[in-house]
């Protein structure tokens, strides 16, 4: 993916949209949008152990007036036109990759001058699979609206409130060394620690934040985890979690490449005491 400026500028710069000027995307803007729909190279770490992934523009004017109003986004996301609709077959890694390459095209559009909101829940998810025309073995994990950013609402206000959406949990929340009893601080993290801002720094679903990354004592060698709380109250969460994390495994790789710090995505059993509350789901290791 080309960016026009330092993908560590975009990731700082993106937040949720919720309030749209209303314009229909220029001309020029468009074509350019479905040209980068239409790439079907993107990869991600999770590829290996995904199926295939697409993303399609869908314009809201193209809708008949009965489906435009049954868009599921009760009023949270206003003035839109257009939105990015994704399909991926089901796989042992679907969301975590649909996560990586959906975040990607995300900060592309965020270099574009373009708002855009991660939406997993609030959208009528049945209308959006047709309009992408999904087959039986494919999902449609989350859909981004898109378009020109005009003031916050009232209402997006409300939510970013709700969300703590400017919030983020603290280092020793989230990043460890040896094991969770030790929290990585960002001076031992050196060299790392502008990659793990970028995931401090990555939205969520409900901004929950389910990331764990436990570095390898002497060794550099980064294992993300997830949470994975059984409560009642986090289960509406669990099918978001896994897009979390192909946000924030996007987030540090093109971080990394961008550093010219070069590693490779393994898959391991890191077996790490105290982790057993948590999913682990793969490790980056600098190369020597
Ligand atoms: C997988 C995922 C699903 C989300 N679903 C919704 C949603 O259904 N409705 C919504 O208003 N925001 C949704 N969000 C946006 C988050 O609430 C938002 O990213 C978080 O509050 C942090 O705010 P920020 O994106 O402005 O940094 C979702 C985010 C992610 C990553």
């Amino acid at each position: 993916m080309n960016f026009s400026k330092s993908i560590i500028d975009i990731i700082k710069e993106r937040v949720s949209c919720r309030t749209y000027s209303g314009q229909p995307l220029e001309k020029d803007i468009r074509e350019n949008v479905i040209k980068l729909l239409e790439n079907h190279d993107l990869k991600s770490p999770f590829s290996e152990f995904a199926g295939r992934v697409r993303f399609k523009l869908v314009s809201v004017p193209d809708f008949d007036p009965n489906e435009s109003k049954k868009l599921g986004t009760y009023g949270l996301i206003k003035g839109v036109q257009d939105f990015v609709v994704g399909a991926v077959e089901k796989s042992q890694f679907d969301r975590e990759h649909y996560g990586y390459l959906m975040e990607t095209i995300i900060l592309t559009l965020t270099d574009i001058g373009l708002g855009t909101c991660w939406l997993g829940g609030f959208f009528n998810r049945s209308l959006f699979a047709s309009k992408i025309e999904t087959s039986s073995d494919e999902i449609v994990p989350a859909i981004t609206p898109i378009g020109y950013p005009a003031q916050r609402s009232t209402t997006e206000k409300i939510i970013r409130a709700f969300a703590k959406a400017n919030k983020r949990l603290s280092w020793e929340q989230l990043f460890f060394e040896g094991d969770l009893s030790a929290s990585l601080t960002t001076i031992k993290a050196g060299k790392y620690s502008k990659l793990l801002e970028m995931v401090q720094l990555g939205p969520s679903a409900g901004n929950k934040q389910p990331w764990r990354i436990i570095k390898t004592i002497g060794k550099k060698k980064f294992h993300f985890y997830s949470i994975n709380p059984k409560d009642g109250r986090f289960l509406k969460y669990s099918k978001f979690r896994p897009l979390d994390i192909g946000i924030a495994v996007c987030h540090f790789d093109l971080a990394a490449k961008e550093l010219g710090i070069k590693g490779n995505w393994l898959f391991e059993s890191p077996n790490i005491t105290g982790t057993e509350d948590l999913l682990y789901k793969i490790t980056w290791n600098e190369n020597e």
